[in-house]
C-alpha cells in the first residue's frame, strides 16, 4: 500500500512529502520526494517486532543543516569523489566544484540529493521520483533526466532502480546514502553490528578518500570476508594504514562476480540483537563502506533518538570512486541517447546463523552458494580439521557438513546448534542419536546427483567391458600407427546385452541404474531391503541368488551396520568366476582386503569403484595395486548441474526448517 503526506517545506514554501510503502506483513520504507531521501525502513526483528534501521529525522530542517552527511539521500549526478574535480571527456575538459577540499564530491553543494523531484509514478508498491538536471548543471556535460524508483515487496526487500538518458556523454553514478544500524540507529554506536563484505579487492585511498592507484588484495581492517564485528575492524583505526587514511571505514570494495548485468551480492549487515540481516544486491561494481566517521555526537533525530559519530554505515553501490579518470576501470560514462539502468536491494530477513564446514568439494568457486545465502548468515570454509570444528560452529544455529564429522561430543558442546544440513545424501558423517538427543535436527539431499552417480556406474562398467582407456593409451602409444591390421584388441571385450546385472539397493539410483541396463538389453536382478515395484522382466532376489547369477553387480545400498563389508569373502566366493564388481556409494560396503586378493587372484574379473573405504585413501590401500581395478576419486555427484541441484535443495532444506516444516528429516 502506498500512503503520501506532507512532511514539510523548503525554504521557498514548496511542499515536501513522505511517501510510505507499506507491504503486507506491516513492514514500511519511508521515502521523501525531495532529494529522494530513504527517512524510514521499518523490518520485523527475530520477534516479529518492526524496527528502524536507517537514521532520519522529522523535519527538514536537521537534513538542510547537515546537508554534507547525505543523510538517506540518492546522489547524483556522480557518487563519491572526483579528483580535483577535473575530468576529460570526448576531448573536452570539465571542471566541477570543489566541495570537498581540492575535490568534489558527490555531485556538489546543491546537487540532485538536495533538490525535489517530480513523482512520475505511483504503484500500490513502488513509488518513483525524477530529477532533470540541464546541460552543466553543477559542471557536468549533457541534459540528463533521471528516475529513481523504490520498490518494496512482500518479502521486506526495497529494490532501488536507476535509470537515466543524457543527451551527451556523461559520467554517472548513482547511489543511496543511507546510514543502517541493524539493532537499530538508537543505538550510539555500530560496532556490534556485523559485517561480511563480499569482495577480494578495494581501491586504497590518499588522506582525502582519493584512489592512490590500482585495486589491491583486502588485508587487516578490510579484510571483511568473513563475517566481522565492526568494533574489531575500527579498533585498528590507529595502527592500520588504510584506516588511518580514511579516518576508518570510508573504502570502495570491487564487488565480486561484477560483469555489468548480474546482481551480485556485495555486502550483508547483521544485528545480533533484533536478529536482522540487510543484504546488500547489487548490478553496480563498487560498495562504498562509509563507517559514519564524520557523524557529529548528539544529532537529533527521529522520536528523540540522538546521533553520535559512526552510530551507523553506509553501503553504497556505485562507479568506483574518481572512475572518470580512469579508463581501465569499469566506466561509469553514460553514453548520448542511451538508457543507464541499474539496481540496486536492500534486503532484509532474519537468517539462520550458519557455517558451511567444508564447502570446497560441492562449489571450488565455478557455482553460486546464493541459494544458501538467501536463507543463512554464514562464512563457509573450504575444509575443517576435526580440532577446529566447535571453533568454527560456536554460536551456529545450523551447521552445513559434507564430509566432516560431526561427534556425539561435539554436539553434546554445541549449545546454539539446532539444525545439521547436509551436503549430501549419505548421512554416515553425523552421529543421529546425539543429534536426536540433543534435539537437534537433520536434512539430507537425496536424489540430487542420481543421473551422474548412474551414469559413472555405466562409465566404469564399460570401460571394464569395452576397455577404452586401455585402447587409447595404445594408440597414443604408437601401437596403431605400428598395427600390420586395420584394427586391434589389447584384451577381451564383452557386450553388455544379454547379461546380467545384479543390483544391491533400489532407491532412486538403483532404480535409475535398472532402467539404463534394460536399455542395453541387459537382464537385471535386484536385492533391495523393502519390497519394491519393479519394471517387467526384472526380478527380487535375495543376497546370495544375486551374487551367484550375476555378471556384474554394481552397490546402490547406504552403508549400515547391515551393509557394512557386504561384499566379503564369502560372498565373493558366490560370484561367478570372472564377474565384474561396481561400489558408486561407499566404500566400507566392501572387504578391500577381500576385493584386492579376489581380484588378484583372477577370480573376480574386474572391479570399478569411485568410493574407498577411507577418502582420501591411505598409500597402502590394497585397492590401488589390485588387477584389473578402475579407481575414480567420489566424483559420481561432480558433475556441474548436480552440484547447482545439490545447493538448491540444501538451501530449500534450510529454508523449510526455518519455516518450521519438514523436508529431508532423518532425525
Ligand atoms: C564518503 C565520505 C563522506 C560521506 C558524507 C561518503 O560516501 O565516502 O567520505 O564523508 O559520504 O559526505
Amino acid at each position: 500500500m502506498l500512503t503520501k503526506r506532507v512532511f514539510d517545506y523548503t525554504k521557498d514554501g514548496k511542499t515536501v512529502n513522505c511517501f510510505r510503502i507499506t507491504n503486507k506483513g506491516g513492514a514500511y520504507v519511508d521515502v521523501l520526494d525531495y532529494g529522494g531521501i530513504i527517512r524510514s525502513l521499518c523490518v520485523p526483528d527475530r520477534n516479529g517486532n518492526l524496527v528502524d534501521v536507517v537514521i532520519g529525522f522529522d523535519r527538514l530542517s536537521p537534513y538542510l543543516k547537515n546537508r554534507d552527511a547525505y543523510f538517506g539521500a540518492f546522489v547524483g549526478r556522480f557518487a563519491n569523489r572526483i579528483q580535483g574535480g577535473c575530468f576529460t571527456l570526448d576531448g573536452i575538459s570539465y571542471s566541477l566544484e570543489h566541495n570537498d577540499g581540492d575535490n568534489h564530491l558527490h555531485g556538489g553543494t546543491g546537487s540532485l540529493s538536495e533538490r525535489l523531484a517530480i513523482v512520475t509514478e505511483e504503484t500500490d508498491n513502488s513509488v518513483t521520483l525524477t530529477w532533470d538536471s540541464p546541460d552543466l548543471d553543477q559542471g557536468y556535460p549533457g541534459h540528463l533526466t533521471v528516475n529513481v524508483e523504490y520498490v518494496f515487496d512482500d518479502k521486506n526487500a526495497l529494490s532501488i532502480n536507476y535509470t537515466a538518458v543524457s543527451d551527451k556523454d556523461t559520467p554517472f553514478s548513482p547511489t543511496n546514502h543511507s546510514y543502517f544500524n541493524m539493532n537499530g540507529p538508537s543505538r550510539s554506536y555500530i560496532g556490534d553490528n556485523e559485517i561480511k563484505v563480499y569482495a577480494d579487492k578495494y581501491l586504497p585511498v590518499d588522506a582525502a578518500c582519493i584512489p592512490t592507484g590500482e585495486p589491491a588484495t583486502v588485508k587487516g581492517a578490510l579484510d571483511l570476508r568473513r563475517w566481522t564485528k565492526l568494533a574489531n575492524a575500527l579498533k585498528k583505526e590507529e595502527t592500520d594504514a588504510n584506516l588511518i587514511a580514511g579516518s576508518g571505514i570510508d573504502h570502495n570494495f570491487l564487488v565480486k562476480g561484477y560483469d555489468g548485468e548480474t546482481l551480485n551480492r556485495a555486502c550483508e549487515l547483521y544485528g545480533p540483537e533484533t536478529g536482522i540481516r540487510l543484504s546488500v544486491l547489487t548490478d553496480l561494481p563498487g560498495l562504498q563502506v562509509y563507517s559514519g566517521n564524520y557523524i557529529k555526537d548528539g544529532l537529533k533525530g527521529k522520536l528523540g533518538q540522538i546521533y553520535n559519530r559512526r552510530c551507523a554505515v553506509c553501503l553504497e553501490t556505485q562507479y568506483y570512486p574518481d572512475s572518470p579518470n580512469h579508463d581501465n576501470w569499469p566506466s561509469p560514462i553514460l553514453k548520448a541517447g542511451k538508457q543507464a539502468e541499474y539496481t540496486t536491494v536492500f534486503a532484509f530477513d532474519v537468517p539462520l546463523k550458519a557455517v558451511v564446514l567444508d564447502g570446497y568439494t560441492t562449489n571450488p568457486g565455478d557455482i553460486s552458494w546464493e541459494p544458501l545465502y538467501k536463507v543463512c548468515r554464514m562464512d563457509i570454509y573450504d575444509r575443517t580439521a576435526p580440532k577446529d570444528v566447535l571453533r568454527r560452529c560456536a554460536g551456529a544455529e545450523a551447521v552445513f557438513t559434507n564430509k566432516t564429522v560431526l561427534t556425539a561430543e561435539m554436539i553434546e558442546q554445541l549449545d546454539s546448534l539446532r539444525y545439521v544440513g547436509l551436503l549430501s545424501t549419505g548421512a554416515n558423517v553425523v552421529d543421529l542419536d546425539a543429534l536426536r538427543s540433543a534435539g537437534v535436527a537433520l536434512a539430507n539431499v537425496p536424489g540430487y546427483s542420481t543421473e551422474d552417480v548412474a551414469q559413472l556406474t555405466f562409465a566404469l562398467i564399460l570401460e571394464l567391458c569395452e576397455k577404452v582407456g586401455l585402447h587409447s593409451d595404445a594408440v597414443h602409444n604408437g601401437e596403431w600407427t605400428d598395427c600390420d591390421d586395420f584394427c586391434f584388441t589389447k584384451a577381451p571385450i564383452s557386450e553388455l546385452a544379454g547379461r546380467t546385472l545384479g543390483i544391491v539397493g533400489y532407491g532412486a539410483i538403483g532404480s535409475r541404474v535398472c532402467e539404463i541396463a534394460q536399455a542395453f538389453r541387459m537382464k537385471v536382478l535386484v536385492n533391495s531391503r523393502s519390497e519394491k515395484r519393479l519394471p517387467e522382466g526384472v526380478r527380487a532376489v535375495d543376497k546370495k541368488e544375486l551374487l551367484k547369477k550375476s555378471d556384474i553387480v554394481t552397490l546402490h545400498a547406504p552403508l549400515t551396520e547391515e551393509t557394512r563389508s557386504f561384499i566379503d569373502d564369502d560372498a565373493l566366493a558366490l560370484m561367478k568366476p570372472g564377474a565384474i564388481l561396481i561400489n558408486t556409494a561407499r566404500g566400507p560396503l566392501l572387504d578391500e582386503a577381500a576385493v584386492a586378493r579376489a581380484l588378484n587372484s583372477g577370480r573376480l574379473g574386474g572391479c570399478g569403484v569411485d568410493v574407498l573405504s577411507t577418502e582420501p585413501p591411505a598409500e597402502d590401500n590394497p585397492m590401488l595395486t589390485a588387477k584389473n581395478c578402475v579407481i575414480t576419486p567420489h566424483i559420481a555427484w561432480a558433475a556441474q548441474a548436480a552440484r547447482i541441484r545439490l545447493i538448491e535443495a540444501v538451501a530449500k532444506n534450510a529454508a523449510a526448517f526455518k519455516a518450521g516444516r519438514r523436508l529431508n528429516r532423518l532425525d
